[in-house]
Parts: C-alpha cells; sequence; structure tokens
C-alpha cells in the first residue's frame, strides 16, 4: 500500500504462468489488477472474462503507453523476457517481476538483472519453492545439521526438463548450498524425440551432474520418461548427508525424514504458509518498496541456476566438462577420441597411469 492506495500492476503474457500472478494478488489487500497483453485476442477475451474490469492489449507497448501500472509482470516464454523487461524498464516503476527462466540463456538473464539493478527498483522471480514451507523447512534442517554432513542432492522430474522445471529445482538447490559456486557441470542428453515445452526445444531424457567448489554432488535426472524411484511421486528429492537423508516431491506437502531423531523414518507434513507463490514473492517485494531496502538475492540465485540450466546443454551438445564461472568458460575445440574404444598404442594421448 501507499497512502493506503494500492498497487497497480499490469501482466503481459496471459497463460499459466501471467495467470499465477493475477490469480496470486486476487486476494492480496496490496495490489490492484489493471491490465494484460497478450498476442492472441482469444486468450484477451478469456482473460476480461476472468479478470473482471481489466483492459487487455495484443500489443505490450501500446499497454505501456496507455495503461502505465506501478508494476509489471513479465510472464510470457523466455526469449522474450529480455526485450519486453527493457521496455517495461522505461516506465515509472515501482516494481517488476520477471518470470523464471530469466532469459532463454544467461546471458540475456544477467542483462536484465542488470537493467533491473541499474533502474533502483525491487524485482520478483516467482520460485514458488522459496516461499513453500515443506521446501524451507528441510532448508532449516539441513542447515542445521539434521542430517550431518551434506553430501548429496539428488533430484527426479518426470515430464519436465532442465530449463523450466529444473530451474526451480536448481534455484532452490543453490539456496540450499547458501550460493557456494559450482566448480563444474556436466550432462548427458538425448534429444531424440525433438520434445518442445514453454516456448524451448527441451530434452527427451537428461542426466545432469554438478560438483559444488566443497565437493558436494547435484544429481539431476529430467525427461519425458523418468522413473521416480519412490512411488507415488512426479518429482523428488533426495537430500543426503553423512547422518541421515530427507525426501520431499517438489510442490507436494509432506516430507520424509531418516535420521538419527527419527531411526524408523517419518513422514512430515507441517501446516503451509498463509501466503505462498506469486502472492508472496510480489508482496516481498511492496516490501522492499516501502522499506526501500532492496535485495536481489533472489534474482541472483535465479540467474546462478540459470547458468547451470544453460551449461548442462552446454555440456550435452558439445560432450564437454562445463568450468564456472560460467560467464567466463570456453567451449573447448572438439579432439577425435572415443572413450571405450580400444587405444592402438600409436594416436598420442596420454597415459593414464602416470597420472600425477
Ligand atoms: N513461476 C512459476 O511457477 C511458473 C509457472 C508456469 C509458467 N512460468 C513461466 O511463465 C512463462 C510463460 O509460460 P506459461 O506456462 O505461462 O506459457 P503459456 O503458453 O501458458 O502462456 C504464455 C502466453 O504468453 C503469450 N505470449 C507469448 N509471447 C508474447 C508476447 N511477446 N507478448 C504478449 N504475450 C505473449 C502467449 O500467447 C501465451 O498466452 C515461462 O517463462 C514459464 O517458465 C512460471
Amino acid at each position: 500500500m501507499q497512502n493506503g492506495k494500492k498497487f497497480t500492476l499490469s501482466v503481459v503474457g496471459g497463460g499459466v504462468g501471467g495467470r499465477l500472478s493475477m490469480d496470486g494478488i486476487k486476494d492480496s489487500p496490496m495490489f490492484e489488477l489493471k491490465a494484460a497483453t497478450d498476442i492472441r485476442p482469444e486468450t484477451c477475451k478469456e482473460l476480461e472474462q476472468k479478470y473482471t474490469g481489466i483492459r487487455t492489449f495484443t500489443d505490450h507497448k501500446e499497454m505501456f503507453a496507455k495503461c502505465p501500472t506501478d508494476v509489471v509482470c513479465v510472464s510470457t516464454y523466455p526469449p522474450s523476457h529480455e526485450p519486453i523487461t527493457m521496455d517495461a524498464l522505461k516506465l515509472p516503476l515501482k516494481g517488476i517481476l520477471v518470470e523464471k527462466p530469466l532469459g532463454h540463456t544467461a546471458a540475456s538473464g544477467r542483462a536484465i538483472l542488470e537493467a533491473v539493478r541499474k533502474k533502483g527498483i525491487p524485482m520478483a522471480v516467482p520460485h514458488g519453492m522459496l516461499v513453500k514451507k515443506v521446501p524451507t523447512e528441510v532448508i532449516e534442517r539441513v542447515c542445521r545439521g539434521d542430517i550431518g554432513e551434506l553430501k548429496l542432492i539428488e533430484i527426479e522430474n518426470d515430464k519436465w526438463d532442465i530449463i523450466n522445471a529444473g530451474i526451480h529445482w536448481l534455484n532452490w538447490t543453490v539456496n540450499l548450498l547458501n550460493n557456494e559456486p559450482f566448480k563444474y557441470v556436466m550432462a548427458s542428453i538425448d534429444a531424440g524425440t525433438r520434445t518442445f515445452r514453454d516456448g524451448m526445444q527441451v530434452e527427451t531424457h537428461a542426466a545432469t551432474y554438478a560438483e559444488t567448489r566443497s565437493g558436494i554432488r547435484v544429481v539431476m535426472n529430467t525427461g519425458d520418461y523418468v522413473t521416480v524411484n519412490t512411488k507415488g511421486h512426479g518429482t523428488l528429492f533426495r537430500i543426503v548427508g553423512m547422518l541421515g537423508v530427507i525426501e520431499f516431491y517438489g510442490w507436494e506437502d509432506s516430507y520424509y525424514i531418516f535420521n538419527r531423531e527419527f531411526p524408523e523414518g517419518k513422514t512430515i507434513k507441517p501446516e503451509e504458509f498463509p501466503v505462498k507463490g506469486h502472492r508472496a514473492h510480489l508482496e516481498n517485494m511492496v516490501r522492499m518498496i516501502e522499506t526501500g531496502k532492496i535485495s536481489y538475492a533472489v534474482p541472483e540465485s535465479s540467474l546462478t541456476a540459470l547458468e547451470i540450466c544453460e551449461a548442462a546443454y552446454v555440456s550435452g551438445k558439445n560432450k564437454c566438462m562445463v568450468t564456472f564461472p560460467f560467464e567466463k568458460f570456453k567451449i573447448p575445440a572438439s579432439v577425435n577420441w572415443d572413450p571405450g574404444q580400444p587405444y592402438s598404442g600409436k594416436d598420442g594421448g596420454r597415459d593414464g597411469r602416470k597420472l600425477k
């Protein structure tokens, strides 16, 4: 609220992500939905029926000119986040929400974050797991040592991919690891079925493997046919420490813990936060606007997650280890060498038995 008045809000992109923002603020005393843009006129019609009183447009530039708002949500597909955000930043905005993944590349995501930072306004990236009870309680437990020294974070996710859902899982992982830098990312990617999702070409099956500077491993299996090896779940996180294990299941409301406190294992269902999802991220933005204390911690962790996503795709495509910092990584020249084939004894190379 600003002097008793609500913050006006508009959304670009009236699909699933955009509606999570529009539905999210329905019960919020802090926002008033004014307008939405979608390039599809039929979607505009639907939005007018669903959100009574809003103005709709098929071009975001026209909406920004005719109906400028305090807050803009950029909720289109990743490749258009950057141009739309840059246009939005020309308005006298008080805050901006940019959907995950920030961009279709880490460079695009970085450009967005830098431009918002330069403008000096708060930015929300609605990673729901950061404002949801189970994933935040798991972070608290791991950080206070409930499963001992952390060794492995395993993620299994059926019918999803690295860039669209994996970015949520990796963002949560970056937060669990308290932003510990990564050493490298490697991935093996099968793209045989030419699957696309949310405006991006994605993998049929992928295994992403990463190591942090202290040696913690992150292993993520994504794709169209992933068998999650705890039955009944489409998403699984298995957090392995030296004194215990925690499992939780993406957006589900309970988790399983096995440690000294629960030697037989226990499923725990904590009470959900009263405000979660996009509404929680947008209301956090209001608190930043009102206090003037702006933190870019969530966009920064989202950018790190996007770097890991891109690193995985680069690794898969180029069959190489992608080292971090990602910004400094250069794709190495390819070599004529087939691991698993007999060594002829005369093709050069180096003797692995003599490595120091
Ligand atoms: N944070 C979350 O939990 C969450 C959940 C779902 C989607 N998303 C994100 O939201 C974004 C959009 O995905 P989605 O699932 O809503 O896809 P969607 O297909 O449901 O909707 C996208 C909409 O954007 C419109 N659009 C595309 N380009 C446009 C443009 N230039 N201007 C105006 N409208 C345009 C399309 O017509 C479509 O209606 C993606 O970045 C996705 O990852 C985030």
